[in-house]
């Protein structure tokens, strides 16, 4: 089966590509900017997503971005636009279609609900219209072993906010990326068997509903959470664990239609996100797992380049070459041919 949005899905993960996730709100952008004294203004977040999209060899390693409502209507620096910028370097423009959680009613405490379906179908034809090719949205899903969450309850919604959100994108013409994310930073305290657990039922929900919904799987990306301990668990898992780990959940969980799996980086080290990726990829081939398995990474791609950019213009060159360097070793690990020496300089081909 062919159409324009399988092919779009395709490119997004076509081999060696990842997709950028550049897509903080205004309030998270200013929360990145804050510890390093960046002034929290339009013209700075501007300067900070220039800095990005005109990295060298863009296009060679971003097969698209996400972009924020401010982003996809603004300027570069040299007076094109963002998503002509990302275009005439054969990258596709994205948009972030979630307006964000809430707590979700009736729920345990810390269960939340991610909302923007009123008027979603409108907004895709503003964000069509725009260029965007394709669309994000992220339900957040929460571990406490203490309270017993995720309910079912909670899961359940989640999913099927996601089903009607990547339903509404097919029909108004964007490949979704659909990302449920089980979270383990910030205070999750979850061992590496319970986010085990977590994600296969999350998966579980999340096909179940895109199934019921119609949602065709080759015309869609699905952007999971790797399985990891929770950050305050005060556990670490081995590289090859995660790997098997997730991959045992992916194979279990998502149709071969589906057209690639591009995964979040959720508060892991720039190069631990590298090496799991790398290790998916080893194992995958191993496997014989059918999806590309790529990136769309936001913090572990972006850290480098924002702590080096500091909002002075005379760091450009450096903090250019920070994602890009990011940006090669993660375009390896798609491959399965990262190793420690590529990421010390020491390997450069791909
Ligand atoms: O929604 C989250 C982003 O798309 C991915 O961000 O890689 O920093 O977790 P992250």
């Amino acid at each position: 089966m062919s159409s324009e949005l399988a092919a779009v899905a395709r490119a997004m993960v076509a081999p060696g590509k990842g997709i950028l996730a550049a897509d903080e709100s205004t309030g998270t952008a200013n929360k990145r900017f804050t510890p390093l004294g960046i002034p929290e203004t339009e013209e700075m977040r501007r300067n900070y997503r220039d800095m990005l999209f005109t990295m060298p060899e863009f296009g060679s390693y971003f097969s698209g971005v996400i972009l924020y409502d401010e982003t996809i209507r603004q300027n570069g620096r040299a007076g094109k636009s963002f998503v002509d910028v990302l275009q005439s370097d054969a990258s596709f423009p994205g948009i972030k279609l979630d307006t964000g959680v809430q707590p979700l009613a009736l729920a345990k405490p810390e269960e939340k609900i991610t909302e923007g379906l009123d008027g979603l179908a409108k907004r895709v034809d503003e964000y069509v219209k725009l260029g965007a090719k394709f669309a994000k949205w992220r339900a957040v899903i929460t571990i406490d072993e203490k309270t017993g969450i995720p309910t079912d309850a909670c899961l359940h919604a989640n999913a099927h906010a996601l089903a009607r959100y990547a339903a509404i994108c097919q029909a108004g013409g964007l490949v979704p990326i659909v990302e449920p994310e089980v979270l383990s930073d910030g205070n999750a305290a979850q061992s590496i068997e319970t986010s085990f657990a977590v994600h296969e039922r999350t998966l579980h929900h999340v096909f179940n509903e895109l199934h019921r919904l119609n949602v065709k799987y080759e015309e869609m990306v699905l952007k999971p959470s790797m399985v990891v301990p929770g950050q305050k668990s005060g556990s670490k898992a081995s590289v090859s664990e995660v790997a098997e780990r997730t991959l045992t959940i992916l194979m279990r969980c998502v149709p071969a239609a589906v057209a690639g799996i591009a995964f979040l980086s959720g508060g892991q080290g720039d190069e631990e996100a590298t090496a799991h990726l790398n290790e998916l990829n080893v194992l995958g081939k191993k496997l014989g797992a059918p999806w590309p398995l790529t990136f769309s990474y936001g913090r572990a791609l972006q850290h480098a380049a924002l702590t080096t950019w500091k909002g002075d213009d005379k760091n450009v060159d450096a903090a250019q070459k920070a994602i890009h360097h990011r940006a090669q070793m993660n375009s390896l690990a798609s491959l399965g041919t990262w190793s420690a020496d590529a990421e010390k300089g020491l390997v450069l081909s791909r």
